[in-house]
């Protein structure tokens, strides 16, 4: 008989579904030794959130999100709140004595995020950062290959994370002003391709060389109903694209570009990775599959393998799911990572590594790295960036 874990959320859009849904699917899926249990739900419409509440199952909401913090019921706080809501509540909450699970990025700066990974480090309770694409079954089949040396040693790592949806039509939401979220398809993006890249070699960057950052659109439409007399427009002070390149310890050499504004890619989160024994590449606009070519066969037999990652073999999540080659979708990596969690705080190991503030951090110095580099139009050491 399983254990109880009750769960406050704090947002109910994008990632409050996302989140929602995936505390509802993985106790069905997966038998597993803690039971996430969803409790309350926190908002700032309050109309919004009693249908949300109603629909995804909370017997509690409110709009005041620090009440969780009294609640001796709630065991895990989840913080899916833009970016400038990070930091506040994953800290008062691990004060509080629950543990945390916060989005990425783990904050707009360094700064920031220093808070909470020594908050989390003081405080001993458990924290998770929703770096969900590790748990596509292509890409954590791609962690067990590189793991089992059959890259060799890696000389590149080539990562893009490229998205359309950002062009000048696009009003100016949270996601386009610095002071709510820290920066723009970099923090959003880079964030999710170097833990990606961390993740998968098990490696960490020592250099950034350097850094472009680019603003193409200044100017955006106000969302909403304006007020009579009122500006329509306000300032974007984000990045619309930001590029780097990178050396890790081990001596591959990386590049990395995030972009909002690349019209004909959707959701682009690519990883290539090239070894001295083979190479892997893995594309999220087509999840389920693996690209492995295998550098040790004779020549004649070389070639680019298109791997299904569905069956036991290659997809470590595979049993609570489907009979082979019954593909899973952007949900799942959530709802993988609920499994994980819960067999985290049930004393089990998960079956993929879970990142958790300290991890981010460790992101988030390279991210702030590329962010100085730009900047300074300089190289970074890592060592310098604390
Ligand atoms: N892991 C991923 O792949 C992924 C994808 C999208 C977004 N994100 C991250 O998730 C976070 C949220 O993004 P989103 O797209 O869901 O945003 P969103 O704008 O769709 O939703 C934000 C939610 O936060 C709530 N909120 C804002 N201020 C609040 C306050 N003061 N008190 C209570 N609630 C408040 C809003 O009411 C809303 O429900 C961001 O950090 C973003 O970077 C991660």
């Amino acid at each position: 008989m399983s254990r109880s874990c009750h769960v406050a959320l704090i947002g109910q859009k994008f990632m409050g579904r996302a989140h929602s849904n995936a505390y509802r699917q993985a106790p069905v899926f997966f038998d597993l030794p803690m039971r996430p249990v969803l409790h309350s739900i926190a908002a700032r419409n309050a109309e919004e959130l009693a249908a949300f509440a109603t629909q995804w199952g909370y017997p509690n909401h409110t709009t005041r999100w620090r009440d969780f913090a009294k609640d001796e019921a709630i065991d895990l706080v989840d913080v899916a709140t833009p970016n400038d809501l990070h930091a506040e509540p994953s800290i008062a909450m691990l004060e509080a004595g629950k543990h945390v699970a916060c989005e990425k990025p783990l904050a707009r700066t360094l700064d920031e995020a220093r808070t909470m990974r020594d908050a989390a480090k003081k405080s001993r309770r458990r924290t998770f950062v929703w770096f969900n694409y590790r748990r596509c079954p292509a890409v954590a089949f791609a962690y067990r290959l590189v793991r089992e040396g059959r890259l060799g040693d890696i000389r590149h790592v080539r990562a893009t994370y490229l998205q359309s949806w950002g062009g000048p039509d696009t009003p100016l939401l949270w996601r386009f002003k610095k002071k709510y979220a820290g920066s723009g398809a970099h923090g959003d993006l880079n964030a999710h391709i170097v833990d990606m890249a961390r993740f998968l070699t098990g490696d960490e960057i020592t250099e950034v060389h350097g850094a472009v950052s680019r603003t193409f659109v200044k100017e955006r439409a106000i969302p909403g109903p304006v007020k009579r007399g009122a500006k329509k427009t306000g300032k974007s002070d984000v990045d619309d694209a930001l590029l780097f390149l990178a050396s890790f310890r081990g001596g591959a050499v990386a590049s990395f570009e995030a972009t909002r504004v690349a019209p004909g890619h959707l959701n682009a989160n690519t990883m290539e990775l090239n070894g001295t024994k083979g190479s892997l590449r893995f594309d999220f606009e087509d999840m389920d599959v693996l690209q492995f070519h295998d550098a040790t066969v004779p020549d004649r037999e070389q070639g680019w393998k298109r791997i299904i990652c569905t069956s036991a073999g290659n997809h470590p999540y595979a049993e609570a799911w489907w009979p082979d080659a019954h593909g899973l979708g952007y949900e799942h990596g959530f709802t993988n990572m609920v499994a994980d969690m819960m067999r985290v705080l049930g004393g089990e190991a998960p079956e993929v590594p879970l990142p958790d503030f300290a991890d981010a951090y460790e992101t988030q110095r390279v991210l702030e790295a590329a962010v100085i580099s730009a900047r300074e139009r300089t190289a970074i050491r890592m060592r310098e960036v604390k």
